[in-house]
């Protein structure tokens, strides 16, 4: 049977991730998957989590079943995280979903169970997997103008001059704040200007929020997705809780959808999530609905939070500051939100850090600022200077 299994496509991010695994090199320096570190290169458990669980594993008496929608405490405080206190929700319908990548599968299944000629536009560049989640539900998957030739900024005239043509049969997938894996976000003004092309031209954005707290604050970094739902009737949108909440292995995520008909949506996502995973895990999300809900546990996640967000900001500077040495202007990297930026590395620089300096970056340049130690930062800078042509 298995003769004619065609080869497995190699993931960019996680093949990366692998090879640095099996690197014994003591000084290896992993700046690929988007993963946070604290000043001496660990992934904490943040404290708010860790008090959670203890609760959690003292308190809960039961494991049996919860149902497709998952944690239903956990949706409706995430869903107030993400639109406001004072938000109307009933035209919304949020489901729990392993990770944002099943939130992502999910909706593309919705997308495809609906329109299913309908095409999904992504930035050029994306997230490496937002092409292939799409492609897998059977949808067109096309790119949109995102980034100038430098990959520095916005080319906000080429993006809107795209966005112009879409129509019913389009889906705009953009970043709710943090861009991945540019740093590059729309502005307040770009998403009121999307807004109202959205509501004129009938295309259905889909936001993917993966960063909350980690571009400007938790208020900033959802003002797009707020300003959207304010215009639109049909939004998608879909909720990571690895970064911001630490929980990456727990796969703690959610699916929303914005449109006329909830209780249609709700039943249909449900048939959608039984074919495909039945009902997400639990434990993440109640550590979550633990932490939103209780005062003293969500004022500790916020402060611990604002930290990491300050130590990004200040790796930020100190890269630049570190590239300027050697004669690198980076200061548009100062202008970036969130985890990532993209430095103008060619392929053979890249396989040079790698081979010569056990640095690991990912394939365009994508940089991990999240987890370069401040300490590192000079050696870093001298390792580009040392193997970037001329
Ligand atoms: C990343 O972009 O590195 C992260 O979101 C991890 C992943 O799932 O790819």
């Amino acid at each position: 049977m298995f003769h004619h299994l065609p080869p497995a496509v190699i993931d960019p991010i996680l093949s990366v991730a692998e090879a640095f695994q099996h690197d014994s090199r003591p000084n290896k320096l992993d700046l690929s998957i988007g993963v946070y570190r604290d000043t001496l290169g660990h992934t904490p458990i943040m404290r708010a989590v860790k008090t959670a669980a203890i609760a959690l594993a003292s308190e809960q008496r039961t494991k049996s079943y919860l149902g497709p929608a998952g944690n239903l405490q956990f949706n409706a405080a995430i869903t107030r995280l993400m639109l406001g206190q004072a938000a109307p929700t009933d035209q919304w319908v949020t489901v729990q979903t392993p990770g944002a990548s099943g939130g992502l599968r999910l909706l593309a299944d919705l997308i495809a169970a609906s329109r299913p000629h309908a095409t999904v536009w992504i930035s050029n560049p994306s997230y490496a997997n937002h092409a292939p989640i799409m492609q897998a539900a059977g949808l067109t998957v096309r790119h949109y103008p995102y980034l100038d030739a430098e990959m520095r900024s916005l080319d906000r005239a080429a993006f809107f001059d795209h966005v112009r043509q879409l129509g019913l049969d389009d889906v705009l997938l953009v970043h709710g704040s943090c861009h991945n894996p540019s740093g590059v976000d729309l502005e307040p003004a770009d998403w009121q200007m999307l807004a109202g092309l959205a509501s004129r031209q009938g295309f259905v954005p889909f936001i993917d929020m993966a960063y909350q707290g980690f571009g400007d604050g938790l208020e900033a970094d959802a003002g797009g997705l707020r300003i959207m739902d304010q215009a639109c009737e049909q939004l998608l949108a879909v909720y990571s809780c690895s970064k911001h909440f630490g929980l990456y292995r727990e796969r703690t995520g959610a699916a929303l959808v914005k449109g006329r008909q909830p209780s249609l949506i709700r039943h249909k996502l449900f048939e959608l999530a039984r074919r495909q995973y039945t009902m997400p895990p639990d434990h993440g999300a109640e550590i979550v609905a633990r932490i939103l809900t209780d005062a003293a546990l969500r004022q500790d996640w916020e402060v611990e939070l604002a930290a990491m967000r300050q130590r990004i900001l200040q790796t930020r500077h100190a890269l630049v500051n570190a590239l300027a040495k050697y004669d690198m202007n980076a200061r548009h990297l100062l202008a970036h939100r969130g985890m990532f930026s993209m430095l103008p590395l060619s392929e053979p620089t890249l396989e040079a850090l790698r081979a010569q300096a056990a640095i690991y970056l990912i394939k365009g340049g994508r940089i991990n600022l999240a987890g370069l130690p401040v300490d590192q930062t000079d050696r870093l800078a001298q390792a580009i200077a040392a193997h970037s042509p001329g």
